[in-house]
């Protein structure tokens, strides 16, 4: 499979054309754009909040009141974000019938936003509340205030209904991930360093089971040299605007059938 070639761009949408059955597996970095920081980085969220003592399932049940210092800020920010050119661009691509669902590991809600129908969404979503103790749930809209910790009507604190680190995987998501990842034709992978398991196994899964990977990140990540056949390097949007323009062109240009010649 040519890494990329003359012009990856094309050879990307010439993939999606073909095949059109595509799988995306999002992360962090298509929401950056809306202004939603990313995790790792200089700029992410784990620069500011350590990992271990606010995003595991341990430190809330332990401090869930330190750990809701962060969480509060994640719910106005996801709250507060719109969805941007690239979760449109995907959503363009569903319609035509070239991306058959998205896998994202974001908990903002922008691809739904966006329109886009078939999301999965493997890291929970911040748009719910449960309570650990009794599994009440609850809309966050509905019963988080910013600056206060969310109570369940059992008076124990609530949860965003979101996969913390030490938490599995929802075994539906898991399950229907990998059955999308492993009977697709490419997998596309936008937007994460992939250091996250087992959301960062789905690119392995897909090129297994015989699809093409293609990488959309201004950066290399631990699947570019390994698992990537074709690393588009740039912003979510940018690309994903190249790719929807070469894929709307080759939809408008007649096969040789159906120009009768
Ligand atoms: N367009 C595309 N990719 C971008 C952009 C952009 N505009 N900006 C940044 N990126 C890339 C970065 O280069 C990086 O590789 O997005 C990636 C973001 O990586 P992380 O911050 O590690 O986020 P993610 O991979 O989604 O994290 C996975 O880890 O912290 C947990 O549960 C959390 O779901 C999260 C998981």
């Amino acid at each position: 499979m040519p890494t990329g070639g003359s012009d990856p761009v094309r050879e990307a949408a010439r993939l999606l054309a073909e095949r059109r059955n595509a799988v995306v597996l999002t992360g962090a970095g298509i929401s950056v754009e809306s202004g939603i920081p990313s995790f790792r980085g200089s700029q992410g969220m784990w620069a500011k909040y350590d990992p271990m003592e606010y995003a595991t399932l341990h430190a809330f049940m332990q401090s869930p009141r330190k750990v809701w210092e962060m969480l509060s800020e994640m719910v106005s920010v996801c709250g507060g974000a719109a969805p941007n050119a690239a979760h449109a661009s995907l959503a363009a691509l569903e319609e035509m019938g070239v991306v058959r669902a998205v896998i994202t590991q974001n908990v903002d809600g922008l691809h739904q936003a966006a329109g886009s129908r078939r999301v999965i969404e493997y890291h929970g979503s911040m748009e719910e509340l449960i309570c650990v103790h009794c599994w009440k749930r609850y809309l966050t809209r509905e019963r988080w205030t910013p600056g206060a910790v969310p109570l369940c009507d059992c008076d124990e604190i609530l949860k965003p209904n979101v996969v913390l680190f030490g938490e599995p995987i929802p075994w539906l998501a898991q399950e229907v991930a990998e059955e999308e990842a492993r009977t697709c034709g490419v997998l596309m992978v936008i937007g994460t360093s992939a250091q996250v398991s087992p959301a960062c196994d789905i690119p392995r899964l897909a090129k297994d089971a015989g699809a093409a990977v293609v990488e959309i990140n201004p950066e290399p990540t631990s699947l570019t040299a390994s698992v990537t056949d074709i690393h588009l390097r740039g912003s979510a949007s940018g690309v994903l605007r190249l790719l929807l323009k070469e894929l709307s062109l080759d939809d408008e240009t007649p096969s040789s059938e159906s120009s009768g010649h």
